[in-house]
């Protein structure tokens, strides 16, 4: 994980990399540090925390000079968070200085024969190796700097994005990637370097993403060279046109991200099926599936491999696939996947869910899949990340950045897109009727507007949050479609608030979780009509025996569970297949305001990050 950002040209590099670093803290928050090269100098300055101590540190530390710098903001892997493992790390001479976003594996090893020759570590990271590993090549093969970093990474194992200078040679930059996204933007004159390509969208529209095993040279008033680590081969710039703009990456006007993500869901979803979903028509269309529809429907199962939120997606996709399109489905945690030897043949299609497009294990379960010969398709929602690249064919969910570490319009969409998957293979194989398919197309294009009335509880559920704020534990339940919604309301919960949550299908309850019930309880059932409903209110009626405090999440005007609940929360009417899009709101919304009343960080979580590169 971890957030890079360099800038070189003829600006001053301290602001850009500063505001860089707090748009990319998303990616890590534990520490942060820069280094500038003041026009006789270099300067680093590092701290524990977050990008505004960074920022306090230097005020009383270095002079913010010099139009060349690198900035870094940290997911701790190799040694604590603390001053001294934050990055930037220099070389033993004090002349060469690195950021890095990623794991060397090999690091003891290497680092046990750089100590036999001499070479101190003050810090306990494995970057902090990896730059001296670069000087001892440079020194030892009296080479330049960037055939210096291309040496050393061919004696590495793992991952990396690093942007590595020379205070000696103050005007060039040498990046390199494998496994860790790095984006060069290219200004009139000037280079800016980010792990997304979020920190330079005011200064420039033109991107140039580096592939994996690429390395490249970047001087200022000249051009940037890339090649290839392993064989030195150039490579052929392939510059890119972000169609991202800077006002969706700010606030807004809301107090979190996250809260203006969840009520971004109504457009977000309505930009994931725009232009696929013709229903005057009739017809669902979609490069990635049409152009691939064969694999789809020759296919022995559909494996679906996700991590965290986007497998939670994964699981309400199972039952829409297999409900509606009759195609077998298996839904994989990808860290347990790719670990574990799966039975992956020729035959299968497997789906890879990422909003970020760049989470390690997704990665790698992808890696694996496409070697066993699989086609893999890709959902993710960052245009031109790894995971969209490493895909055969794929859709983008485009629901827009998502900031906040917790998951909410990523989920949505994903959702909404798979659902337009599984209705496009339904259609084609003639497991749905046209009347239901078309009945299926209209509900689809109601769910923003109905998204946008489920939003409209938010001042109820505010009310509902400050009742159970102090909760230890609690209790999601839901069945069928919805039991991967309990899944993700408790997710959210415990991601943000710190409070112990779990999700449960409902009718599982009695086998276990009801021991834990009593008067402290607080127990978020949903229970929308249609699916299983009968059966749920049966599920609440058992709770209430218990004197467990039952949290409703019901259809619009329904009275049976009212009597029941200790609170209902209201969501309109729609087709049970569809009724995830707008039982998660509420969900969402609860364990927001629950945190927001604890006082906690609710963008940037203790402990987690939003993009996880590392396995
Ligand atoms: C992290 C994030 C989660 C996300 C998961 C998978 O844990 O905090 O919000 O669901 O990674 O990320 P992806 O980008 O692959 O969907």
């Amino acid at each position: 994980m971890c957030g890079i950002v360099g800038y070189i040209g003829h600006r001053d590099a301290f602001p850009i990399i500063i505001e860089g670093l707090k748009r990319l803290e998303y990616r890590g928050y534990d520490s942060a540090g820069i280094a500038l090269f003041d026009g006789t100098d270099l300067k680093v300055t590092k701290t524990k925390g977050k990008v505004v101590d960074l920022e306090d540190r230097i005020k009383n530390e270095i002079t913010t000079n010099g139009t060349l710098g690198i900035g870094h903001t940290r997911w701790a892997t190799h040694g604590v968070p603390n001053d001294v493992n934050a990055h930037p790390h220099y070389s033993n001479s004090g002349n060469l200085v690195i950021i890095h976003n990623g794991i060397i594996e090999n690091y003891e090893s290497l680092k046990k024969e750089l100590s036999k020759r001499g070479y101190t570590f003050k810090s306990d990271t494995d970057t902090e190796v990896l730059i001296n590993l670069i000087e001892d090549v440079k020194i030892k093969e009296n080479v330049k700097l960037g055939k210096a970093v291309q040496v050393a990474l061919n004696q590495v194992v793992g991952a990396y994005s690093i942007a590595v200078f020379d205070k000696n040679k103050p005007d060039e930059i040498v990046i390199a990637r494998l496994g860790s996204p790095l984006a060069v933007g290219i200004g009139e004159n000037e280079f800016f370097i980010a792990s997304d390509a979020s920190p330079f969208l005011e200064y420039t529209k033109n991107a140039i993403y580096l592939e994996d095993e690429e390395m490249a040279i970047i001087r200022a008033n000249k051009e940037i060279k890339i090649r290839k680590i392993k064989d030195d081969s150039l490579v052929d710039p392939y510059v890119q046109e972000l169609q991202m703009n800077l006002e969706q990456i700010e606030k807004g006007g809301y107090d979190h991200f996250m809260l203006k993500e969840i009520f971004e869901q109504p457009n977000a979803i309505k930009d994931t099926y725009r232009g696929r979903m013709l229903v005057k028509e009739g017809i669902i269309k979609m490069a990635g599936v049409d152009d691939n529809i064969e694999k789809f429907l020759n296919a022995n199962r559909v494996i679906i491999v996700a991590c965290g939120t986007s497998w939670h997606a994964g699981l309400v996709a199972e039952y829409i696939f297999e409900d509606l399109a009759r195609i077998p489905v298996e839904v994989e945690y990808a860290s347990e996947f790719r670990y574990r030897n799966p039975v992956i043949t020729n035959k299968d299609v497997v789906i890879a869910i990422s909003q970020s497009g760049e989470t390690a294990d997704t990665l790698a379960a992808i890696k694996l899949a496409k070697a066993n010969g699989a086609f893999v398709f890709g959902v993710c929602n960052v245009v031109g990340s790894s995971i969209a690249r490493e895909t055969h064919a794929g859709a983008y969910t485009h629901a827009g950045p998502e900031i906040g570490v917790a998951s909410t319009k990523a989920f949505t969409t994903q959702i909404t897109l798979l659902t337009l998957i599984a209705l496009k293979l339904a259609k084609v194989k003639g497991e749905i009727s046209n009347t239901n398919y078309r009945y299926h197309l209209q509900e689809l294009e109601l769910i923003p507007e109905k998204v946008q009335k489920a939003l409209e509880s938010d001042e109820h559920i505010k009310a509902v949050a400050s009742i159970y704020k102090d909760a230890r534990n609690c209790l999601y339940l839901g069945r069928g479609y919805n039991f991967p919604v309990a899944l993700e309301g408790a997710l959210k919960l415990k991601e943000i608030s710190y409070i112990h949550a779990e999700g449960y299908p409902a009718a599982e309850m009695k086998h276990g979780p009801i021991a834990l019930i009593d008067e402290n309880m607080p127990i978020v059932v949903i229970a929308t009509k249609k699916g299983h409903y009968e059966k749920v209110v049966s599920n609440i009626e058992e709770i209430k025996a218990r004197q467990g405090k039952i949290i409703g999440i019901v259809t619009e005007g329904d009275t049976n569970v009212k009597k029941l609940a200790d609170h209902v929360i209201e969501v309109p009417e729609t087709l049970e297949s569809l009724s995830p899009l707008l039982t998660t709101i509420p969900l969402q919304l609860l364990s927001y305001h629950i945190a927001v009343m604890l006082g906690k960080n609710v963008d940037q979580p203790r402990n987690l990050a939003k993009s996880v590169t590392v396995e």
